[in-house]
């Protein structure tokens, strides 16, 4: 198979991650025999610094021309502290999902064996856990009406969600439930967002459709406390743009760190493979940041874009071998620290040994 993969290494360790995940994607090519060609763009950070503008027309470009797209991180402190930058690294990231059309952000959270005590967690709650979000990706919060009054005295940003871009969603979380577990959580504030009743009157409609899928609705406050508590019980969440981001981001703590999951952004165009963790701006250059997460995205995206299910298995296989072996990355407090690099190495040699 011949691909053709734009690697978007960004900001912070985005750089390094992306390096370790390129080396595995060229050792699983030697193994496998495919061809995979990777071509660098700007964006973020570095791209404001290159060209004035987080996600350039020659990018742009780039991902359309590409089979898949690997992204690093995004974000620079410089822009964090100061809030009347016109400009920001994220503007970059949020343009191209919206231009590629990426709805569906797929995140799934699952624990390793060997990390089960990394986390900060009871082992006995994370064991078996394997769910997996679906956060709608370029509608609500993030992408509604922003501003603020004459004065500056106060601001607003507005939610706003259409019922094609609800079903398109749904469509896509209650189609992989049917492939899983059959189970499927509509996470919303349906008490308070006239949004979320929206997201729950067209759900309720399409069960008809999906009656082999048990769906059920739960409130995103509780849906936080649940998803600490009660992790196992979770097959297939969909949820809002917003929600989502800040879901994830919790979940990430059941498999003992953040830089451990892997993302995939799947729509219209070129789907991009993620780690969801962000630039990590003070481990940049340190070679400390985990690279799992972004080799694991490179799993997701032989498996979803190129349809290449046993090279995947073999990426998630090699990971787990050398936990197992308790190597890892300093975040993860394994028997034997690595590098992100010596890590990255480990992996790719994993990989060709077998
Ligand atoms: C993520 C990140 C981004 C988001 C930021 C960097 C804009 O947190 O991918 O989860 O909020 O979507
Ligand atoms: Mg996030």
């Amino acid at each position: 198979m011949k691909k053709h993969i734009a690697i978007l290494p960004g900001d912070g360790i985005g750089p390094e991650v992306t390096k370790q995940a390129k080396k595995v994607l060229q050792t699983v090519a030697e193994k496998f025999g495919h061809t995979f060609t990777f071509k660098e763009g700007l964006i973020g950070a570095v791209a404001i610094d290159a060209t004035g503008n987080p996600y350039p027309d020659e990018t742009h470009k780039l991902c359309l021309e590409s089979d898949a797209i690997l992204f690093g991180a995004i974000g620079d402190p410089k822009y964090d502290n100061d809030p009347s930058a016109k400009m920001r690294p994220e503007q970059g990231l949020l343009k191209m999902r919206k231009e590629l059309g990426l709805y569906a952000n797929v995140r799934p959270i699952f624990t390793f064996n060997k990390l089960l005590t990394a986390s900060p967690l009871k082992k006995e709650i994370i064991k078996g856990t394997d769910f997996i979000v679906i956060r709608e990706l370029i509608g609500g919060i993030y992408f509604g009406k922003r501003g603020r009054n004459k004065t500056k005295t106060s601001a607003f940003d507005t939610s706003e969600y259409f019922k094609h871009e609800i079903t398109r969603i749904a469509n896509f979380a209650l189609a992989l439930a049917q492939k899983r577990k059959k189970k499927l959580t509509v996470v919303d504030k349906a008490n308070v967002l006239e949004t979320s009743r929206l997201w729950r009157e067209t759900i309720q409609e399409m069960e008809k459709d999906f009656t082999d899928v048990a769906v059920n609705y739960m409130f995103v406050d509780n849906a936080a406390m649940q998803i600490i508590k009660h992790p196992s019980a979770f097959d297939v969440i969909v949820t809002e743009n917003m929600f989502g981001d800040i879901l994830t981001d919790e979940a990430s703590v059941i498999t003992g760190s953040l830089g451990m999951l892997p993302s995939a952004s799947i729509g219209e165009k070129t789907a991009i493979y993620e780690p969801i963790h962000g630039s990590y701006p003070k481990a940049a250059g340190q070679n400390t940041a985990n690279p799992i997460g972004t080799i694991l995205s490179t799993a997701m995206m032989l498996e979803y874009s190129f349809g290449l299910k046993k090279e995947s298995a073999a990426i998630y296989n090699a990971v787990e071998k050398v936990l197992n072996q308790g190597f890892g990355t300093k975040d993860v407090n394994p028997q034997t620290i690595l590098g992100t690099k010596e890590l990255g190495e480990k992996i790719s040699e994993n990989l060709s040994s077998k």
